[in-house]
């Protein structure tokens, strides 16, 4: 099976958050599993040229694409991906990817994406490379669908092409104002009340994927269910409805040659199950970073988070007091939102020698938390999937995690799996997004903490737990087998 991956962030070129570990871990495990593999991202001005090999196509050339009134000139870069076969195509136009962040907020950010999708098919046209599938993430790539059955429809190329249309987010959309559609060379009788690309009288990106896509799916079952009501599907939710029989949840997968502490190279005391004294060591280590003291009878309570509404930092806002007054020390990663970096500035000052705060992206770092902190803090208001509590498990960083999208099929409850003895917990979870009940959960977690042989219970089921891409991508397979037979019944 031939599939073109397109995604706006991949590891380890470019990332901000989980879609970019998503679209450099996927692509290998279908590999492995006999598909052909290309992705496509963009040729941002970060992506470092030298360090990833990436060399000009000058078979390819350039490519001319119109957007809006102006031509613009498309080439392309091409490297292979660490440890595997797969090809990536970057997709370079300066005038749109030479800014200092993947996303903006610019007047352009449309053009920018429209380019991006254009850019995927062109290229697949200059390859004459007969895709099986075209598999789009996220709203930036929510043109593909149509294109492919419109625009590029013409071309005998995409005949067998099914298009399969994964939502990694539903609260970021794509929603522009409708002269969009011209910037997008869409056809203008698509555009009107209540057609599929409209929505609230502008033209939505995610909505267009939703409904021109062969097969749509969400990164966890319950994030599946949970978009299909008005409370999180962010005004998607009838759209989903009425696609629901081609609607699937399939978990996200790790990618344990990247997130393993038994060779994590970001790590300076590599550990296991069997033997857990490095992990004490990275706490240290940590710890130190910070000027602060280990102490093996306080727990180290981490987070690592793009810092946005969604992760349910307004209730750790709330709850802030409460939290840290508690017996533990703190060690927070994140950068976003400006309201929510200045709460935990506040906090830094607030509480020297039992939180530390670092407001940046740091990809080492990250693993280090991972490894070094004894709890994982994610509260979040929604989570589709969520990989730092998939990463924590591993690391024997116990979860504490509200019950929500991928969290909830993750996490289980120690308490609420504890019975006759069989204790299948690995973390601890809240239902009800108020700060009383994260204030209460952490108490649990920390006065767990103090019993030694439990703790080491909670932390060897989640290290014993298996997340790895194989199961996923297999899923993968079937969602592209369903979505081909659906193609197979179009004209
Ligand atoms: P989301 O995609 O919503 O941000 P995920 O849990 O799926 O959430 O994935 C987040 C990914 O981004 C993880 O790999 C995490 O380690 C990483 N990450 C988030 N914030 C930072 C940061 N400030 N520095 C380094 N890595 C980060
Ligand atoms: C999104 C979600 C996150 C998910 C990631 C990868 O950014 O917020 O929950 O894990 O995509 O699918």
């Amino acid at each position: 099976m031939k599939v073109a991956f397109v995604s706006s962030e991949v590891f380890p070129y470019a990332k901000t958050g989980g879609l970019a570990d998503v679209a450099g871990a996927l692509p290998k495990a279908l590999e492995k599993l006999g598909c052909s593999v290309k992705i496509f991202l963009p040729k941002y001005y970060s992506i470092d040229e030298a360090k990833f090999g990436l060399h000009y196509n000058w078979e390819i050339g350039e490519i001319p694409i119109k957007i809006s009134s102006h031509t613009r000139s498309v080439h392309i870069y091409q490297a292979v991906l660490p440890e595997s076969g797969v090809d990536v195509y970057f997709v370079d136009c300066p005038h749109y990817y030479h800014r200092d962040q993947i996303y903006t907020d610019g007047f352009d950010e449309d053009e920018r994406f429209i380019l991006f999708d254009r850019g995927v098919i062109e290229i697949l046209q200059r390859l004459q490379w007969e895709p099986d599938i075209i598999h789009c993430n996220d709203w930036q790539t929510g043109l593909i669908p149509l294109y492919l059955k419109d625009n590029y429809g013409w071309d005998k190329l995409f005949k067998n092409s099914a298009s399969v249309f994964t939502i990694h987010n539903i609260g970021y959309q794509g929603r522009f104002s409708k002269e969009t559609v011209e910037h997008a060379s869409i056809r203008s009788d698509l555009y009107f009340e209540g057609s599929s690309i409209e929505f609230l009288g502008d033209i939505s990106f995610m909505k267009t994927g939703i409904m021109y896509a062969d097969v749509i799916n969400t990164v966890s079952n319950t994030y599946a269910k949970e978009i299909l009501t008005p409370e999180y599907g962010a005004g998607m939710e009838s759209f989903l409805v009425q696609r629901k029989e081609d609607l699937y949840g399939i978990l996200n997968g790790v990618d344990y040659e990247i997130w393993n502490p038994e060779k994590d190279k970001f790590i300076p005391f590599k550990f296991s199950l069997n033997s857990l004294e490095g992990k004490f060591k990275n706490k240290k280590f940590l710890l130190e970073k910070f000027s602060l003291t280990a102490d093996e009878n306080l727990p180290l309570i981490g987070i690592v988070s793009r810092m946005a509404g969604q992760k349910g930092f307004d209730l750790f806002e709330n709850a802030a007091e409460a939290l840290l007054k508690q017996d533990a020390q703190w060690i927070i990663l994140g950068s976003g939102e400006d309201k929510y970096e200045d709460m935990f500035r506040s906090i830094n000052e607030k509480y020297p020698g039992k939180a530390a705060v670092y407001i940046g992206f740091n990809n080492e770092l990250s693993h280090l938390v991972e490894a070094g902190a004894d709890m994982f803090l994610m509260p979040s208001h929604y989570e589709p999937c969520g990989l730092n509590q998939i990463y924590s498990l591993k690391y024997g960083t116990v979860p504490i995690v509200r019950k929500t999208g991928g969290l909830a099929d993750t996490v289980r409850d120690w308490h609420e799996y504890e019975h006759k003895g069989k204790d299948t917990g690995n973390g601890f979870s809240f239902n009800d997004y108020n700060p009383d009940a994260l204030v209460l959960t952490v108490e649990r977690a920390i006065e767990m903490f103090k019993d030694k042989d439990t703790w080491k219970a909670v932390q060897a089921n989640g290290m014993k737990d298996d997340f790895s891409w194989e199961a996923s991508a297999k899923k993968y397979i079937d969602i592209y087998k369903t979505a081909k037979k659906k193609r197979a019944l179009q004209p």
